[in-house]
């Protein structure tokens, strides 16, 4: 009985210091993001709960998160370059620390690619696990995400990678036994966004190139939340990870997607779904071990 009552009231301070620990949901930039690339490409507006990031002729730009994170929720609004953007990329993606010389990282990815004016800009996701990436998706969206800021979200747990688009799923990435050796496991991620010219592959494979007439090309981002275990060296591991289920985001209810999130899943990838690393058989002529997990 003692030791019942004791194990809740633990249990119940641990979500509480979690929550506490965790609150990090600022909306202004600062607070949890610097520019580490090209400050004089990037403009804070609207007193700081806003930043811009520029492309023009001599450089793109980028931010990142102070922290790194293991496991949990990252969201953000995004409003992409308008009018013609062939070539450009806008990242926005998780890494564990990479250096010149780090074969093993592990990466979750959005890749905006840009085109020519009217025609659709394609979202594109990868993950690579241990340096290993070639698992490309590639969507349309169902808006036009230049007219107006979205909303792009990333869950990390113990037993799914979901990609989110205005808070529906589009990719399920699972732990399985199958691919429990290629799921990112205990190496930290940090957050990171930039715009640069990616015309040598982004548009059409790189046949429709940049015009830097129609520069600066301008990406905007506002609603910065992280709601995820920061990491601080590598103790405090024990704390982040999912079998302590002291977080929101690694209760049994975001182990896989609820029903409606089953349905919109189904639903965006039967209309906009237009490459798929798994259906790609002249690239890969016997699929990925991945390719058989199912979403759910
Ligand atoms: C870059 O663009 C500016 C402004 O349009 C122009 O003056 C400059 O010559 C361009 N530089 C290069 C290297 O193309
Ligand atoms: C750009 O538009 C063309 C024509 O509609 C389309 O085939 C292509 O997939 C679009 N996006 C990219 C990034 O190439």
């Amino acid at each position: 009985m003692m030791s019942l009552w004791r194990e809740s009231a633990f249990f119940i301070a641990m979500v509480f210091i979690a929550h506490a620990l965790c609150a990090a949901q600022a909306q202004l930039f600062n607070q949890n993001f610097f520019v580490g690339w090209a400050p004089q490409n990037t403009l804070l507006l609207n007193g700081g709960r806003t930043i811009n990031l520029k492309l023009d002729n001599n450089s793109g730009s980028g931010f990142q998160s102070k922290n790194s994170y293991l496991h949990g929720y990252w969201s953000m609004s995004i409003k992409l370059p308008v009018g013609y953007s062939a070539g450009v990329v806008v990242a926005y993606y998780l890494s564990s620390l990479r250096t010149a010389t780090t074969t093993n990282w592990d990466e979750v990815d959005f890749e905006f690619l840009g085109n020519v004016t009217g025609q659709p800009w394609i979202l594109q996701t990868n993950i690579f696990t241990s340096g290993q990436g070639g698992r490309e998706e590639r969507i349309f969206l169902w808006f036009d995400p230049t007219k107006a800021y979205h909303t792009y979200s990333v869950l990390w747990n113990d037993h799914q990678i979901v990609w989110y688009v205005d808070s529906k799923p589009i990719r399920v990435y699972r732990n399985t036994p199958v691919t429990s050796a290629t799921y990112p496991k205990l190496k930290a991620m940090t957050l990171y966004s930039s715009i640069w010219n990616g015309d040598d592959w982004a548009t059409r494979g790189g046949l429709d190139k940049i015009n830097w007439a129609f520069a600066p090309f301008t990406a905007s981002y506002s609603n910065f939340n992280i709601d995820a275990c920061p990491w601080n060296q590598p103790s405090s591991a024990p704390a982040c990870v999912s079998n302590s289920r002291f977080f929101w985001w690694d209760q049994p209810s975001k182990w896989t997607l609820s029903a409606s999130e089953r349905s919109d899943y189904t639903n965006i990838r039967k209309r906009y779904i237009v490459y798929d690393y798994c259906k790609d058989f002249a690239r890969y002529p016997t699929p990925l071990p991945y390719c058989s997990v199912r979403p759910w």
